[in-house]
């Protein structure tokens, strides 16, 4: 109690801040989440499980998700772990994979640091059926093995096939720092690396049992310092000779015209099958071409703002193989002014560029034109397969002519531009930095839904949603969660969704978090509620806010309700009181305030994005209270800074969200002269000595004991408001004195197990609002 007490104080302290600093609420809450959950609150409401590894920091580096046998796999430092995907923090298996001594001190030897001579597992792949092919560092000498993993769900193999460790050159960095992406299919692995120790030599490489193909070494024409972010295959049509592989990542600008410092981020686009050529660009991608990836937002002087540095992409894939969307999450390399933006793009728009004019230059100083001359045939980029006519078996079979434009025409001409030609989510705010991205489309009744989670550098799991507005030509951002997986800030990795589970694997060095994907009855059971959320998840289905499904039974389906574009609740819960849905009570309760001083009438929507709305009531008419400097509309309530006479009165406190208009609480301001106040402290000691005061008023303990809490709350706080808050001290000392004997402690003490379970509860009120809730707040919901 004397904690709550003391949050109260910090409320209004805050409050005085905005106050002082004429912050608007708006503004305030603009960034606001709908739900906001602690690491604590995930975990009492059984929402995520934790797998930290044996030593309690896993240094993971990659992680897959395998459906069929059900497991996760991570390769981490000097190990691998095969996870549950049922729950992440029971069943574990490892793998102890670490470097030998002799390559530890040799690593020292060259002045290297000791945490960075172990074996950091960066490239994990299902290689066939029963392995997975896993590559290490091993300190500065890379080393690749395969891993005997169970066929089936019931066989628990996990083990290093030890009599095959190969070397790791070409297949992962040196370094566990260094950036690197890869793609396994079909038996061959497609990478992007740094190569050396050094960290000299960039290449996207396709590399085999037989065979590799790379990019020329020392081209910064094709690669320019670059940070690889992802890679992913993707077939054109059903040829499968056809299909392209396709590296994400930044570089630097080669151009001296774009400035020293400039980095763009790239799509560069390969041939699945390209072996290189036979006499000329032998083992080099006789198909690679790179664009840029634009996603930037005009600004009002006709400058648009670039985000060009890509910090993840996201593979949708879809039904459709050939046409999934790709998610980029990009930031502004400026050091001033630090911005995050989300912007999409579909394969046509890729394809486009790719399929458009060359860029061109005649000598280096010159400005790149689109190639307008003779493109021979077959056009470099095109790969050898039946559908472009099949007239050559390999790129091997490649005419000199088109291998040697292929050499001198790297880049295309046209960019690709996202859907809309703006970003579907940006983030000014510099509150914290995005790291990961990960998708997941969901059906709901009126269309489907790109639910985006990502993942920031403090532990946090944004869940969002993105709405396109045709008509306006603009994107609205709908924050349905924010989710504290871990319980310490650490910059979150990895993301992984599993559709089939509705379950999310978050990676940190930390460990990984296994949280659900939606908790639909947390958004509370009222049918407005579930619709204002406009969660795509969650429909009311009669009774309460639960998982919407598609194809659900239809005996429910008569009473779902869902508007996820709108969250139109006036329109979908018009007159479903009746059916078994519990009508949202108004808190209604008594406040004194004393003469001259301030007071605070409270009253938090449930949702933080709804507006307030205040009235004064007299008799059935009510007015709108206006606010001036002496009357101010907070976050937290009506604030009077000096109250007087006239003030008191009936109010009535409202919330509007999309049109949705109902009462929160209807309260009673009385104010009181000081002399009044001693009056009041006596009544309360009157009700005590008559024996705990029946279906009276509790006393006014300042001690979080009390089984019925609740009114013991709100006679101590009210009493809090009439001294005044800076005397808080006084108020606590006084019942300490008065109420608070040893004998009462001790009986209450009895009563603790009780008040775990009302605590409970109201933590999870308290989960819908936002942070600085005051105890009386969460009594409210
Ligand atoms: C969480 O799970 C435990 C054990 O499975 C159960 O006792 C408890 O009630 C659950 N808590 C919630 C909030 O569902
Ligand atoms: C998978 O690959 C490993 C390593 O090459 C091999 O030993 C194993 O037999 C292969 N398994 C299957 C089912 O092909
Ligand atoms: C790859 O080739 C080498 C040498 O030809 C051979 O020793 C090794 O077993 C092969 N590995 C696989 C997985 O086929
Ligand atoms: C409140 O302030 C007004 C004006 O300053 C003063 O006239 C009045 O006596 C004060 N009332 C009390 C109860 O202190
Ligand atoms: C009014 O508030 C001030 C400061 O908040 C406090 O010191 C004073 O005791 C209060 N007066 C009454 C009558 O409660």
């Amino acid at each position: 109690m004397a904690a709550g007490g003391k949050s109260l104080v910090l409320v209004l302290g805050l409050v005085q801040l905005w106050v002082n600093m004429g912050i608007s609420t708006r503004a305030a809450r603009s960034s606001h989440s709908r739900l906001t959950l602690s690491h604590k609150e995930l975990w009492d409401l059984n929402r995520t499980w934790v797998f930290h590894g044996p030593q309690g920091a896993l240094d993971l580096h990659t992680m897959i998700l395998d459906e069929y046998q059900e497991r996760l796999f991570i390769g981490a430092r000097n190990a691998l772990y095969s996870l549950s995907l049922e729950r992440i923090n029971t069943d574990s298996r490892e793998i102890n994979w670490p470097c030998t001594t002799a390559q530890e001190d040799e690593c020292l030897m060259k002045g290297r640091e000791k945490s960075e001579c172990a074996n950091y597992i960066k490239v994990l792949h299902q290689y066939n059926r029963t392995h997975l092919l896993a590559c290490g560092t091993g300190a500065f000498h890379p080393v690749c093995a395969f891993i005997r993993v169970g066929r089936w769900t019931e066989d628990s193999a996990f083990y290093l096939e030890a009599d095959h460790i190969e070397s790791g050159r070409g297949r992962c960095p040196f370094d566990p720092n260094s950036p690197c992406v890869s793609t396994f299919s079909r038996g061959e692995l497609y990478i992007g690396l740094y190569t050396d120790y050094w960290e000299n030599d960039a290449a996207l490489c396709r590399l085999n049992n037989h065979s590799y193909t790379r990019t020329e070494r020392d081209d910064r024409q094709q690669l320019n310092e670059p940070k690889f972010v992802g890679s992913v295959v993707i077939p054109d049509n059903d040829d499968q000779d056809d299909d392209k592989v396709y590296f994400f990542f930044t570089e630097k600008a080669v151009d001296i015209e774009s400035g020293n410092n400039a980095v763009y981020t790239k799509v560069a686009r390969v041939c699945a099958n390209d072996l290189g050529g036979q006499r000329m660009l032998v083992n080099r991608w006789s198909s690679f071409t790179k664009t840029r990836l634009i996603c930037s937002v005009p600004g009002p002087n006709g400058i648009d703002t670039h985000f060009d540095e890509l910090e993840d992409v996201f593979v949708l894939k879809k039904k459709d193989e050939k046409n999934p969307e790709i998610f980029g999450l990009f930031s502004t390399t400026s050091n001033i002014f630090k911005g995050y933006a989300v912007c999409v793009y579909h394969m046509d728009h890729i394809r486009a560029a790719f399929n458009g004019p060359f860029a061109h230059k005649d000598r280096p100083e010159h400005h790149w034109t689109a190639f307008e001359g003779r493109v021979p045939f077959p056009r470099p980029g095109s790969c050898a397969s039946k559908v472009n006519g099949g007239q050559y078996s390999g790129s091997k079979e490649y005419p000199d002519e088109v291998l040697r434009f292929a050499r001198d025409h790297p880049v295309m001409f046209q960019p690709v531009h996202p859907l809309h030609r703006r970003p579907v989510l940006l983030r000014t705010d510099g509150e914290r930095r995005l790291t990961q991205v990960a998708v997941d489309r969901v059906e709901a009744q009126d269309g489907h839904y790109d639910v985006l989670f990502i993942g920031t550098d403090n532990s946090v799991v944004l869940k969002v949603i993105t709405i396109y507005n045709k008509e306006t030509d603009t994107v609205e951002e709908v924050l349905l969660e924010e989710l504290h997986v871990f319980k310490v800030p650490v910059p979150i990795t990895e993301i992984i969704i599993s559709a089939k589970r509705q379950q999310l694997y978050v990676g940190s060095e930390f460990g990984v978090a296994q949280v659900k994907a939606h908790q639909c009855h947390l958004y509370g059971s009222a049918c407005a509620d579930c619709c204002l959320a406009r969660d795509p998840y969650c429909a009311w289905d009669g009774v309460t806010c639960s998982r919407y499904y598609p194809a659900g039974s239809h005996t429910k389906r008569r009473f779902r309700r869902q508007d996820v574009r709108h969250g139109n609740a006036a329109q979908q819960c018009n007159g479903l009181q009746m059916n078994g849905e519990l009508p949202q009570k108004a808190v209604e309760k008594s406040v004194y305030g004393v003469e001259n001083n301030s007071t605070l009438l409270e009253c938090s929507p449930k949702s933080p994005l709804a507006k307030v709305l205040w009235f004064n009531q007299r008799g059935t008419d009510k007015e709108e209270v206006r606010a001036d400097d002496r009357v101010v509309k907070t976050p937290h309530g009506l604030l009077f800074l000096r109250l007087r006479k006239m003030d008191a009165g009936a109010y009535l406190c409202q919330s509007a969200e999309h049109g949705f208009v109902r009462d929160v609480a209807r309260l009673t301001l009385e104010v009181l002269e000081e002399e009044r106040v001693d009056e009041l402290f006596h009544r309360a000691e009157e009700a005590e000595e008559e024996g705990g005061g029946g279906h009276h008023k509790p006393p006014p303990c300042p001690l979080p004991a009390l089984p019925h809490g609740a009114t013991s709350k709100l006679w101590y706080k009210d009493f809090l408001q009439l001294i005044g808050y800076n005397n808080f001290h006084k108020v606590e000392e006084y019942c300490e004195r008065v109420w608070c004997s040893d004998k009462k402690r001790k009986k209450l003490k009895s009563l603790q197990p009780k008040w775990r379970f009302s605590h409970g509860q109201e933590r999870r009120g308290r989960a819908r609002g936002d942070h600085h809730r005051t105890p009386r707040h969460a009594l409210g919901t």
